[in-house]
Protein backbone atom coordinates (compact mmCIF):
# COMPACT_ATOMS: atom_id res chain seq x y z
CA UNK A 1 0.00 0.00 0.00
CA UNK A 2 1.28 3.62 -1.11
CA UNK A 3 1.54 5.81 2.06
CA UNK A 4 2.51 9.53 2.69
CA UNK A 5 6.04 10.73 3.42
CA UNK A 6 6.37 12.11 6.79
CA UNK A 7 7.44 15.72 6.72
CA UNK A 8 8.66 17.02 9.92
CA UNK A 9 8.77 20.62 10.52
CA UNK A 10 10.65 22.32 13.37
CA UNK A 11 9.50 25.36 13.91
CA UNK A 12 6.38 26.89 12.85
CA UNK A 13 7.44 29.95 12.71
CA UNK A 14 7.35 32.14 9.57
CA UNK A 15 10.07 30.00 7.27
CA UNK A 16 7.72 27.01 9.13
CA UNK A 17 4.49 27.92 7.58
CA UNK A 18 5.79 28.86 4.09
CA UNK A 19 7.66 25.75 3.98
CA UNK A 20 4.16 23.91 5.33
CA UNK A 21 2.19 25.91 2.31
CA UNK A 22 5.16 24.79 -0.41
CA UNK A 23 5.46 20.79 1.15
CA UNK A 24 1.11 20.64 0.99
CA UNK A 25 0.92 22.41 -1.84
CA UNK A 26 2.86 19.92 -3.81
CA UNK A 27 2.06 16.75 -2.26
CA UNK A 28 5.14 15.90 -0.67
CA UNK A 29 3.98 14.06 2.13
CA UNK A 30 1.78 14.86 5.06
CA UNK A 31 3.09 17.59 7.46
CA UNK A 32 4.14 17.88 10.96
CA UNK A 33 4.56 21.63 12.23
CA UNK A 34 6.45 21.28 15.47
CA UNK A 35 7.23 24.17 17.80
CA UNK A 36 7.51 24.22 22.04
CA UNK A 37 4.94 24.17 24.39
CA UNK A 38 3.62 28.02 24.61
CA UNK A 39 3.50 28.58 20.60
CA UNK A 40 1.45 24.96 20.46
CA UNK A 41 -2.01 26.33 19.76
CA UNK A 42 -0.08 29.02 17.40
CA UNK A 43 1.06 25.73 15.25
CA UNK A 44 -2.05 23.74 15.60
CA UNK A 45 -3.79 27.33 14.27
CA UNK A 46 -1.46 27.88 11.43
CA UNK A 47 -1.56 24.11 10.70
CA UNK A 48 -5.61 24.22 10.37
CA UNK A 49 -5.10 27.20 7.96
CA UNK A 50 -3.22 25.49 6.00
CA UNK A 51 -5.20 22.49 5.62
CA UNK A 52 -7.98 24.32 5.07
CA UNK A 53 -6.34 25.95 2.45
CA UNK A 54 -6.18 22.53 0.78
CA UNK A 55 -9.89 22.81 0.35
CA UNK A 56 -9.45 26.14 -1.56
CA UNK A 57 -6.61 25.20 -3.59
CA UNK A 58 -7.37 20.70 -3.81
CA UNK A 59 -4.45 19.56 -2.35
CA UNK A 60 -4.98 16.95 0.01
CA UNK A 61 -2.11 16.24 2.67
CA UNK A 62 -2.47 16.79 6.20
CA UNK A 63 -0.88 19.28 7.91
CA UNK A 64 -0.64 19.02 12.14
CA UNK A 65 0.29 21.22 14.92
CA UNK A 66 1.81 19.82 17.51
CA UNK A 67 4.33 20.17 20.88
CA UNK A 68 4.94 16.69 21.51
CA UNK A 69 8.03 15.26 19.17
CA UNK A 70 6.27 11.81 19.64
CA UNK A 71 4.16 12.79 16.55
CA UNK A 72 7.39 13.36 14.84
CA UNK A 73 8.29 9.77 15.37
CA UNK A 74 9.46 7.96 11.68
CA UNK A 75 9.39 11.44 9.84
CA UNK A 76 11.23 10.74 6.62
CA UNK A 77 12.22 14.76 6.46
CA UNK A 78 12.47 16.82 9.04
CA UNK A 79 13.30 20.84 8.38
CA UNK A 80 14.91 23.05 11.11
CA UNK A 81 14.27 26.81 11.52
CA UNK A 82 13.79 26.17 15.06
CA UNK A 83 15.39 29.24 16.61
CA UNK A 84 15.60 33.41 16.65
CA UNK A 85 15.87 35.08 13.60
CA UNK A 86 18.06 38.18 12.80
CA UNK A 87 17.33 41.25 13.94
CA UNK A 88 18.77 44.97 12.02
CA UNK A 89 22.54 45.26 13.12
CA UNK A 90 22.81 41.66 14.03
CA UNK A 91 25.10 39.37 12.16
CA UNK A 92 24.20 35.52 11.85
CA UNK A 93 27.33 34.32 13.88
CA UNK A 94 25.74 36.86 16.77
CA UNK A 95 22.72 34.18 16.98
CA UNK A 96 25.23 31.58 18.61
CA UNK A 97 24.44 31.90 22.39
CA UNK A 98 20.40 31.77 21.42
CA UNK A 99 20.38 29.46 18.79
CA UNK A 100 22.94 27.09 19.93
CA UNK A 101 20.89 25.41 23.34
CA UNK A 102 17.67 25.31 20.54
CA UNK A 103 19.59 22.95 18.14
CA UNK A 104 20.93 21.28 20.98
CA UNK A 105 17.61 20.40 21.97
CA UNK A 106 16.15 19.71 18.96
CA UNK A 107 19.16 17.06 17.62
CA UNK A 108 18.17 15.25 21.10
CA UNK A 109 14.59 14.84 19.91
CA UNK A 110 15.44 14.27 16.69
CA UNK A 111 18.17 11.40 17.41
CA UNK A 112 15.52 9.84 19.67
CA UNK A 113 12.42 9.99 17.40
CA UNK A 114 13.64 10.52 13.64
CA UNK A 115 17.02 9.00 13.18
CA UNK A 116 16.85 8.07 9.67
CA UNK A 117 15.24 11.55 8.31
CA UNK A 118 16.81 13.31 5.30
CA UNK A 119 17.52 16.78 7.36
CA UNK A 120 17.76 20.16 6.51
CA UNK A 121 18.97 22.65 8.99
CA UNK A 122 17.84 26.88 8.35
CA UNK A 123 18.90 27.80 11.86
CA UNK A 124 21.65 30.56 11.84
CA UNK A 125 24.31 30.43 12.03
CA UNK A 126 23.96 28.13 9.42
CA UNK A 127 27.50 26.10 8.55
CA UNK A 128 27.61 25.97 12.86
CA UNK A 129 24.37 24.65 13.73
CA UNK A 130 24.40 21.96 11.02
CA UNK A 131 27.91 21.14 12.52
CA UNK A 132 26.31 20.52 15.34
CA UNK A 133 23.12 18.99 14.74
CA UNK A 134 24.96 16.26 12.93
CA UNK A 135 27.32 16.06 15.99
CA UNK A 136 24.78 15.38 18.75
CA UNK A 137 22.68 13.00 15.97
CA UNK A 138 25.59 11.34 15.15
CA UNK A 139 23.85 11.08 11.60
CA UNK A 140 25.63 10.14 8.14
CA UNK A 141 27.05 12.56 6.74
CA UNK A 142 24.55 12.25 3.64
CA UNK A 143 21.31 13.06 5.64
CA UNK A 144 22.13 15.97 7.20
CA UNK A 145 22.57 19.66 5.28
CA UNK A 146 22.33 23.01 5.64
CA UNK A 147 20.27 25.32 3.63
CA UNK A 148 21.82 28.15 2.43
CA UNK A 149 23.40 27.66 -1.34
CA UNK A 150 20.23 27.62 -3.06
CA UNK A 151 19.30 30.72 -1.52
CA UNK A 152 22.31 32.47 -2.16
CA UNK A 153 22.23 31.53 -5.50
CA UNK A 154 18.80 32.30 -6.13
CA UNK A 155 19.88 36.38 -4.95
CA UNK A 156 22.56 36.18 -7.16
CA UNK A 157 20.61 34.83 -10.10
CA UNK A 158 18.34 37.46 -9.80
CA UNK A 159 20.55 40.53 -9.20
CA UNK A 160 22.04 39.09 -13.00
CA UNK A 161 19.29 38.65 -14.82
CA UNK A 162 17.83 41.98 -13.61
CA UNK A 163 21.12 43.53 -14.77
CA UNK A 164 21.36 41.44 -17.89
CA UNK A 165 18.05 41.88 -18.90
CA UNK A 166 17.14 38.36 -19.26
CA UNK A 167 14.80 35.38 -17.22
CA UNK A 168 16.33 34.00 -13.97
CA UNK A 169 15.69 30.92 -15.82
CA UNK A 170 18.45 30.84 -18.32
CA UNK A 171 21.21 31.74 -15.02
CA UNK A 172 23.83 29.11 -14.25
CA UNK A 173 25.47 29.79 -11.02
CA UNK A 174 26.68 28.79 -7.67
CA UNK A 175 27.61 30.23 -4.28
CA UNK A 176 30.18 28.63 -2.00
CA UNK A 177 31.01 28.74 1.44
CA UNK A 178 29.69 29.63 4.25
CA UNK A 179 26.78 31.76 4.83
CA UNK A 180 27.71 34.82 5.85
CA UNK A 181 29.07 38.28 4.50
CA UNK A 182 32.09 36.56 2.93
CA UNK A 183 30.48 33.49 0.59
CA UNK A 184 31.81 33.29 -2.89
CA UNK A 185 29.47 33.65 -5.61
CA UNK A 186 31.81 31.67 -8.21
CA UNK A 187 31.73 34.40 -11.02
CA UNK A 188 33.89 31.59 -13.45
CA UNK A 189 30.80 29.05 -13.17
CA UNK A 190 28.35 31.94 -14.04
CA UNK A 191 26.63 31.79 -17.31
CA UNK A 192 23.23 32.72 -19.17
CA UNK A 193 22.70 29.56 -20.71
CA UNK A 194 26.66 28.96 -21.06
CA UNK A 195 27.72 32.16 -22.40
CA UNK A 196 30.03 33.59 -19.84
CA UNK A 197 28.12 36.18 -17.58
CA UNK A 198 30.92 38.73 -18.30
CA UNK A 199 29.35 39.15 -21.90
CA UNK A 200 26.43 40.67 -20.85
CA UNK A 201 27.61 42.54 -17.60
CA UNK A 202 30.58 45.12 -16.70
CA UNK A 203 32.96 43.87 -14.15
CA UNK A 204 32.72 46.84 -11.78
CA UNK A 205 28.99 45.91 -12.03
CA UNK A 206 29.39 42.54 -11.46
CA UNK A 207 31.19 43.33 -8.44
CA UNK A 208 28.56 45.46 -6.88
CA UNK A 209 26.00 42.52 -7.30
CA UNK A 210 28.23 40.18 -5.49
CA UNK A 211 28.56 42.51 -2.85
CA UNK A 212 24.55 42.88 -3.04
CA UNK A 213 24.18 38.92 -3.10
CA UNK A 214 26.43 38.57 0.03
CA UNK A 215 24.61 40.98 2.17
CA UNK A 216 21.37 39.99 0.94
CA UNK A 217 20.20 38.76 4.17
CA UNK A 218 20.68 41.94 5.88
CA UNK A 219 19.41 44.18 3.13
CA UNK A 220 16.11 42.43 3.60
CA UNK A 221 16.82 42.47 8.01
CA UNK A 222 17.18 46.13 7.75
CA UNK A 223 13.58 46.45 5.28
CA UNK A 224 11.48 44.28 7.24
CA UNK A 225 13.10 44.07 11.15
CA UNK A 226 13.09 40.05 10.85
CA UNK A 227 14.57 37.75 8.53
CA UNK A 228 13.52 36.29 4.94
CA UNK A 229 11.22 33.44 4.73
CA UNK A 230 9.52 33.18 1.19
CA UNK A 231 12.54 32.17 -0.50
CA UNK A 232 14.79 30.43 1.91
CA UNK A 233 11.42 27.80 2.29
CA UNK A 234 11.50 27.45 -1.33
CA UNK A 235 15.36 26.94 -0.88
CA UNK A 236 14.78 23.97 1.31
CA UNK A 237 11.81 22.66 -0.58
CA UNK A 238 13.60 22.11 -3.58
CA UNK A 239 16.45 20.20 -1.44
CA UNK A 240 14.03 17.69 -0.20
CA UNK A 241 11.66 17.39 -3.22
CA UNK A 242 14.99 16.29 -4.82
CA UNK A 243 15.69 13.77 -2.13
CA UNK A 244 12.01 12.92 -1.42
CA UNK A 245 11.46 12.07 -5.45
CA UNK A 246 15.01 11.08 -6.09
CA UNK A 247 15.63 13.70 -8.59
CA UNK A 248 19.42 13.74 -8.31
CA UNK A 249 19.39 17.96 -8.89
CA UNK A 250 22.54 19.45 -8.76
CA UNK A 251 22.35 22.08 -6.16
CA UNK A 252 24.78 23.98 -3.40
CA UNK A 253 24.21 22.74 -0.20
CA UNK A 254 26.13 23.25 3.13
CA UNK A 255 27.44 19.59 3.34
CA UNK A 256 29.78 17.57 5.61
CA UNK A 257 33.59 17.61 4.14
CA UNK A 258 35.53 15.17 4.67
CA UNK A 259 38.70 16.30 2.33
CA UNK A 260 36.62 17.65 -0.37
CA UNK A 261 38.17 21.49 -1.52
CA UNK A 262 41.11 20.34 1.02
CA UNK A 263 38.62 20.69 4.09
CA UNK A 264 37.95 18.29 6.60
CA UNK A 265 35.20 17.62 9.38
CA UNK A 266 33.81 21.33 8.03
CA UNK A 267 29.93 22.18 6.54
CA UNK A 268 30.39 24.95 4.07
CA UNK A 269 28.65 25.07 0.93
CA UNK A 270 29.67 22.99 -2.16
CA UNK A 271 27.54 21.92 -5.34
CA UNK A 272 26.37 18.05 -4.56
CA UNK A 273 23.93 15.88 -5.94
CA UNK A 274 21.01 15.30 -4.03
CA UNK A 275 19.04 12.04 -3.97
CA UNK A 276 17.29 9.29 -2.62
CA UNK A 277 20.24 8.38 -0.59
CA UNK A 278 20.68 12.15 0.17
CA UNK A 279 24.07 13.96 -0.44
CA UNK A 280 24.92 11.21 -3.09
CA UNK A 281 28.14 13.18 -4.57
CA UNK A 282 29.94 16.32 -3.75
CA UNK A 283 30.99 18.19 -7.35
CA UNK A 284 34.29 20.02 -6.91
CA UNK A 285 34.82 22.59 -9.16
CA UNK A 286 37.46 23.88 -10.81
CA UNK A 287 38.40 27.38 -9.03
CA UNK A 288 40.38 30.59 -10.06
CA UNK A 289 43.14 31.41 -7.17
CA UNK A 290 41.38 34.28 -6.28
CA UNK A 291 37.86 31.99 -5.80
CA UNK A 292 40.04 29.49 -3.91
CA UNK A 293 41.54 32.58 -1.32
CA UNK A 294 37.96 33.59 -1.18
CA UNK A 295 36.51 30.40 0.04
CA UNK A 296 39.42 29.76 2.75
CA UNK A 297 38.51 33.08 4.29
CA UNK A 298 35.09 32.06 4.36
CA UNK A 299 35.74 28.54 5.63
CA UNK A 300 38.04 30.05 8.50
CA UNK A 301 35.04 32.39 9.26
CA UNK A 302 33.03 29.39 10.00
CA UNK A 303 35.65 27.33 11.06
CA UNK A 304 35.88 30.54 13.69
CA UNK A 305 32.04 29.43 15.07
CA UNK A 306 32.44 26.11 15.01
CA UNK A 307 35.43 26.47 17.04
CA UNK A 308 33.22 28.52 19.53
CA UNK A 309 30.72 25.44 19.61
CA UNK A 310 32.46 23.40 20.09
CA UNK A 311 34.56 25.05 23.29
CA UNK A 312 30.79 25.13 24.73
CA UNK A 313 30.31 21.58 24.71
N1 LIG B 1 12.07 23.66 19.27
C1 LIG B 1 11.25 23.97 18.26
N2 LIG B 1 10.97 25.22 17.88
C2 LIG B 1 11.55 26.21 18.54
C3 LIG B 1 12.44 25.97 19.63
C4 LIG B 1 12.70 24.63 19.97
N3 LIG B 1 13.54 24.31 20.98
N4 LIG B 1 12.86 27.17 20.10
C5 LIG B 1 12.27 28.12 19.36
N5 LIG B 1 11.46 27.55 18.42
C6 LIG B 1 10.58 28.18 17.44
C7 LIG B 1 10.03 29.52 17.90
O1 LIG B 1 9.03 29.36 18.89
C8 LIG B 1 9.51 30.10 16.60
O2 LIG B 1 8.13 29.81 16.38
O3 LIG B 1 11.23 28.49 16.21
C9 LIG B 1 10.36 29.39 15.52
C10 LIG B 1 11.19 30.34 14.69
O4 LIG B 1 10.30 31.10 13.93
P1 LIG B 1 10.54 32.66 13.60
O5 LIG B 1 10.88 33.38 14.85
O6 LIG B 1 9.39 33.14 12.79
O7 LIG B 1 11.88 32.64 12.72
P2 LIG B 1 12.06 32.30 11.15
O8 LIG B 1 11.98 33.55 10.36
O9 LIG B 1 11.16 31.16 10.79
O10 LIG B 1 13.60 31.85 11.14
C11 LIG B 1 14.04 30.74 11.87
O11 LIG B 1 15.88 30.37 10.33
O12 LIG B 1 16.81 31.72 8.68
C12 LIG B 1 16.91 31.29 9.99
O13 LIG B 1 17.98 33.15 11.07
C13 LIG B 1 16.78 32.42 10.95
O14 LIG B 1 17.58 31.16 12.83
C14 LIG B 1 16.41 31.70 12.21
C15 LIG B 1 15.54 30.54 11.71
Amino acid sequence: MPTRKKIGLIGAGNIGGELARLFANKELGDVWLYDIAAKENFAKGKALDLEQNGAVLGYDSNIRGTANWADLEGADVLVVTAGIPRKPGQSRDDLVATNLPIIRDVANNAKKYAPNAFVIVISNPLDAMVYEYKRVVGAPKNLVVGMAGVLDSARFTLFIAREAGVSVKDIRTTVLGGHGDDMVPVLSHTTVNGIPVTKFIAQDKLNAIIDRTRKGGGEIVNLMGTSAYYAPASSAVAMAESYLLDQKRVLPVATYLDGEYGYKDLFIGVPAVIGGKGVEKILELDLTEDEKGLLKKSAASVQAVVDVVKKST
